[in-house]
């Protein structure tokens, strides 16, 4: 049995492979209608979510399967004092799968140690969100067909976003990337990312804070929001949430074959305008999550000798 806790636990060879699979899952939709019969999918959010809890449930319920679970940590026992620990232990005696999602770092490796079924992280803290990634991951993969020798742009917040550090660690594993850290200084990436990931790689960065001076030369621009949840005071927040405003007139310079991104939500860091723009793919990159979470979903089922 394996849990994918982050992208990291999954081989290249691996990512390919579920790639792979979902392209045919698009094709051939009928092939896949029934294969996770009988099975269940346990989505527990401990932090809000729409597209990650809903494209799971989407997800197992177009392979045939079920899903039970809570989307509010309020309406469960974790409110009474359940430890994460004991939640998993008893929701892996009901359920074949489990999606997690947690404000608190590291809490879906520790429901790995006591469950009985693969645990699916869906996000913890501003640690990592692996399902986003891989959305990510598919969604470059269909618009580029492939993950070498581009230009990322990462905008926003880089300090917080879970998503940014996953992408980057996700995608330091392909040669010859280059990054542009697009972030105000306080928001810049994590001197971890840094010295950790970006440094031993072949990758190469350079960090700036306006998104004027990276457009020309990028491939992808991947957007993000300003998380207000992950600020300690108000002000801290108010002072950087209009820090990039992407419309229109910022992509005059941009490559004709740009694809934008965003994990979204999205607040107002993307002027509507952008959604008619042929490069906006934000999206289609969501919809492609419900996708490669069905391969996901295949795949830990037929590891774990659940299919
Ligand atoms: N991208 C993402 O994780 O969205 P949700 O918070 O709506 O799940």
């Amino acid at each position: 049995m394996r849990h994918l806790l982050d992208t990291t636990d999954l081989s290249l060879e691996e990512i390919d492979e579920m790639i792979s699979l979902a392209n045919d899952i698009i094709e051939n939709k009928e092939k896949y209608a029934h294969i996770c019969s009988g099975k269940k999918l346990a989505t527990l959010f401990f932090e809000p979510s729409t597209r990650t809890r809903l494209s799971f449930e989407a997800a197992m319920y177009e392979l045939g399967g079920n899903v039970l679970g809570f989307s509010d940590a309020g309406s469960s026992s974790a409110s009474k004092g359940e430890s994460v620990e004991d939640t998993v232990t008893m929701v892996s005696c009901y359920a074949d799968i489990i999606a997690m999602r947690h404000p608190l770092e590291g809490a879906p490796r520790v429901a790995s140690f006591r469950s009985s079924v693969p645990i699916i992280n869906a996000g913890d803290g501003g640690h990592s969100h692996p399902t986003q990634t891989l959305t990510d991951l598919f969604t470059v993969y269909r618009e580029k067909g492939r993950f070498d020798n581009l230009t990322v742009g990462l905008c926003g917040d880089l300090k917080f976003g879970r998503t940014v550090h996953s992408l980057i660690k996700a995608m330091c594993r392909y040669n010859n990337v280059k990054f542009v850290l697009i972030s105000p200084k306080e928001l810049s990436v994590p001197d971890y990312i840094k010295t950790d990931v970006l440094e031993k790689s072949s990758s190469s960065y350079r960090e700036v804070e306006t998104m004027e001076e990276a457009m020309p030369e990028l491939d992808i621009l991947y957007m993000t929001r300003i998380q207000r949840e992950r600020f300690f005071s108000e002000d801290e927040y108010l002072k950087h949430k209009d820090a990039f405003i992407l419309d229109l007139s910022k992509l005059e310079n941009a490559k004709e074959d740009l694809t934008i991104m965003h994990p979204l939500p999205r607040v107002n860091e993307i002027a509507t305008e952008v959604d008619d723009d042929p490069r906006a793919k934000y999206f289609e990159q969501a919809l492609n999550g419900k996708y490669i979470r069905m391969a996901l979903i295949k795949t830990l089922l037929e590891w774990g000798g659940a299919l």
